[in-house]
């Protein structure tokens, strides 16, 4: 079924299609239809940092950049929900079109540029759904913010989401927001992790609960930069790391329309590079860190391989949007023997 709707869907525009199919998703939530299209996962739940995953596959973020549709996404049969990334003030994101895909290599190009509602806009959404599981807030900066003042952004979105969120994702690693991934490296990064040490120290003491951070991280960083963020993150006792966010690599898309469009490369093509950087992370920091492995899962070997590199839980984007609710179920087979 889904097969029939994407080959609908991929006649239009990439951002046209994907407001349709999430409206559509929204309204057969509404009529209670969603559970017609569940992927029927078979694994069983995880704990994880104090926190019940239904399964082992979570949705990445980006698609629902604002929670307008957390319960219809849920009803799909994910293990968990990351929505954002979302930032202090509402933005438009890049001129139009900003999302591209390339069917050939089962690929997405995107510089959407954090488009979103604000985090208070946000916020009403996650208050206004019935989803009990998981749900992760994945925060970022203005792009009308200099750097400098970058850990501001993070701050004042951290408090605005803490009481709501289970945990809290702080993008760095967007190359679609001038800068931002300068924020990944030296005493920058040190300082940015203490300022959000510290805030989550006085939140749980304020609101009585501990919601886990995680840094989401670049594929595009080398093997000796990877070790210096493990082991950043294992000194700052950051909970979990996510890795990782998409690519400026177009190696395996050159000469294909849309290659040379600006933005992050995700998809297929994806999964070795991302695997690579668990399998470093994992072999630096031992079990001191928490792993979710994110980047061109298409299938179940590919949820197995990043199983093997030392990933504690996995999330999808664009294998999703290729290969539908059926791949949450596949994923999580392959993780479970992988
Ligand atoms: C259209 C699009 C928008 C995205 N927006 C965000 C975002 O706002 N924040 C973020 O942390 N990651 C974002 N991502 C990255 C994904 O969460 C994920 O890390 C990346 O796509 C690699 O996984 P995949 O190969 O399964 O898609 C976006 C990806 C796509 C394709």
């Amino acid at each position: 079924m889904y097969s029939l709707l994407q080959k609908a869907l991929f006649q239009l525009p990439a951002e046209t299609s994907h407001h349709v199919a999430l409206a559509g998703l929204d309204i057969a939530h509404r009529f209670g239809l969603s559970k017609l299209m569940t992927s029927n996962v078979k694994a069983a739940p995880i704990e994880l940092l104090g926190m019940q995953f239904g399964n082992p596959i979570g949705l990445a973020a980006g698609l629902d950049k604002n929670g307008d549709y957390i319960d219809g996404l849920a009803a799909l049969g994910f293990g968990s929900i990351e929505i954002g990334t979302v930032t202090p003030r509402a933005q438009p994101g890049n001129p139009k079109p900003r999302l591209f895909r390339i069917p050939e290599k089962q690929v997405i190009v995107n510089r959407m540029g954090f488009n979103n509602k604000g985090v208070d806009y946000l916020v009403e959404r996650v208050k206004a759904s019935n989803y009990q599981g998981v749900l992760g807030i994945n925060i970022g900066k203005n792009v009308d913010t200099v750097v400098e003042n970058a850990t501001n952004d993070y701050l004042s979105c951290m408090r605005a989401v803490y009481p709501y969120a289970s945990y809290i994702t702080v993008n760095l690693s967007s190359p679609n927001t001038p800068g931002l991934r300068n924020l990944q490296h030296g005493e920058t990064f040190r300082l940015l992790l203490e300022a959000l040490k510290n805030e989550q120290l006085k939140l749980k003491i304020k609101h009585g609960k501990t919601v886990p951070l995680m840094i989401k991280i670049a594929p595009d960083l080398d093997a000796e930069e990877v070790k210096s963020i493990a082991n950043v993150l294992v000194e700052y006792q950051v909970e979990a790391v996510i890795a990782t966010n998409t690519t400026l690599s177009r190696d395996a898309v050159q000469g294909l329309e849309h290659a040379d469009e600006a933005g992050g490369l995700s998809g297929a093509p994806l999964l070795k590079a991302s695997t690579e950087v668990v399998r470093t992370i994992r072999s630096t920091v031992g079990d001191q860190l928490k792993i979710i492995g994110v980047g061109g899962i298409f299938d179940a070997e590919g949820a197995a391989e990043k199983r093997r590199a030392g990933a504690d839980l996995l999330q999808i984007y664009s294998g999703f949007i290729y290969k539908g609710p059926q791949l949450i179920r596949d994923a999580a087979e392959g993780f479970g023997r992988g």
